[in-house]
């Protein structure tokens, strides 16, 4: 059975993400193609509980344990999304297990040891990055309510992305108008579907 894409988007915050999310996945409805829009953390579980109430600085956490949550709500979901996947719907999933790294490695934590819990998900066809100085994002919008919304954070949360690159990634200039990034984020992902649709097996992180 041939696999079917999973966009995996994720980036700094306020970085259009989420609202570029919701385009891509009305762009691919629009085409006909089963699509879902999913997010992680998934807050709507008692995972993403716990995860929710810690961002939102209502409760404290060890960083060792608070990374093992993100991934645990990541496993909590891995049935699902391969049931997903195998049945030809394609994800579009706003973060994901590179954001997971990213922002435990960020705060000191030892990269391998970050991705340790991460291995054995699902690895994504295609990773979107849109790409946007730390500065400009904290210019955004919304920024400052939660835990991790801070600028010197966020400059550590950058380079660890940096590290994190692999063959699967595209980079995007999130500083372009949100009309550029969506058709740029159009045409790569079209090729993306195109090409899983030859025939695509899938594959685990972090092989
Ligand atoms: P998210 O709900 O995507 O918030 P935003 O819309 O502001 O990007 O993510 C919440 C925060 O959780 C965000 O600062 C990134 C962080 N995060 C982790 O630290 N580890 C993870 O595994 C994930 C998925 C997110």
């Amino acid at each position: 059975m041939p696999a079917i894409p999973q966009f995996l988007r994720f980036c700094l915050d306020r970085s259009g993400k989420t609202s570029q999310s919701s385009r891509l996945l009305s762009y691919l409805e629009g085409l006909g193609y089963p699509v879902e829009s999913w997010r992680f953390p998934d807050r709507n579980t008692g995972v993403g509980q716990m995860i929710s109430s810690y961002l939102s600085n209502k409760s404290q956490l060890d960083d060792h344990a608070i990374h093992l949550l993100f991934s645990a709500n990541r496993w909590e979901k891995r049935a699902l999304m391969e049931n997903k996947l195998r049945s030809g719907t394609t994800l579009i999933v706003d973060r994901y297990s590179y954001s997971g790294v990213a922002f435990s490695s960020a705060k000191g934590l030892d990269i391998e040891w970050c991705k340790a819990p991460e291995m054995g998900l699902l690895a994504p066809d295609l990773v979107l990055y849109l790409d946007i100085p730390p500065e400009n994002a904290a210019e955004r919008g919304g920024y400052g309510g939660e835990r991790y919304e801070q600028l010197e954070f966020q400059r550590k949360v950058a380079q660890s992305y940096q590290c994190l690159r692999d063959a699967s990634w595209k980079i995007i200039d999130g500083r372009l108008s949100v009309e550029e990034v969506e058709k740029q984020l159009r045409e790569i992902v079209i090729s993306c579907v195109m090409m899983c649709q030859k025939g695509k097996s899938l594959s685990q992180l972090w092989s």
